[in-house]
């Protein structure tokens, strides 16, 4: 639930593909429910859905490849040097197939989030993205499945959870199915995770988030 009082966190949104997670937050700022400015959208894809809708809706919106630089250092210091120049408090991963460099990591400590389609610990980690995800989860025999908002650290989704959400898996289901339903929970609580932050409620101790009043969640 939007809080009037507070200031618009600033978020930075990392997109590889289609751009539906990058979609659902802009609405729901737009909507009046999440307080919080997207001042920048950065892809490693230049054909990215994400860059798109960010330039539709009039977002800087950068494509940022290491390809494009002659040496690790001085890519990492332009996508730093990006978050800075803007401002970012907040780097939201929706879909970005790159491993965010550990300087980075570093230097947002605790200020870079990610997006899993399950229930993490189970079936993320790399390799375990997008369809592969749910064809392992339908392949062990799971009964449900859900979504999974961490914190990012060094390693493939392996962070502290802020956010997570069941969905079940039914007898007829196929990657599709299961990946629509799950994609449908995602943007339900990508955005409410992010809110959190705005108001300042999650404090990160060891592996575990404690989120501040969590019946209103
Ligand atoms: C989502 O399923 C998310 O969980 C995963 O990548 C997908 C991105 O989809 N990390 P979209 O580009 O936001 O539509």
């Amino acid at each position: 639930m939007k809080n009037h009082n507070i200031e618009p966190i600033r978020l930075a949104v990392f997109a590889s593909g289609r751009g539906s997670n990058l979609e659902s937050i802009m609405n729901n700022i737009k909507a009046g429910r999440l307080d919080a400015k997207i001042v920048i959208v950065v892809s490693n894809n230049s054909k990215s859905g994400a860059l798109e809708l960010a330039r539709n809706n009039k977002i800087p919106a950068f494509h940022i490849s290491r390809l494009q630089f002659e040496t690790d250092e001085s890519y990492v210091e332009h996508l730093l040097g990006e978050l800075k120049k803007y401002d970012v408090q907040l780097v939201v991963l929706a879909g970005y197939m790159k491993k965010v460099p550990v300087k980075i990591i570093q230097t947002f400590k605790h200020r870079i989030l990610n997006i899993h389609p399950a229930l993490l610990p189970s079936f993320g980690g790399k390799g375990l993205y997008g369809k592969y995800v749910h064809e392992a989860v339908l392949e062990y025999g799971n009964k449900v499945s859900g979504a999974t908002v961490h914190i990012v650290d060094e390693e493939y989704d392996t962070g502290p959870p802020v956010y997570q959400q069941c969905v079940p898996v039914l007898n007829d289901d196929t990657h599709e199915t299961l990946a629509a339903r799950i994609l449908k929970v995602e943007h339900e609580i990508y955005p409410k995770a992010i809110q959190l932050f705005a108001e300042g409620r999650v404090t990160v101790l060891g592996h575990k988030t404690i989120i501040a009043d969590p019946q209103t969640m």
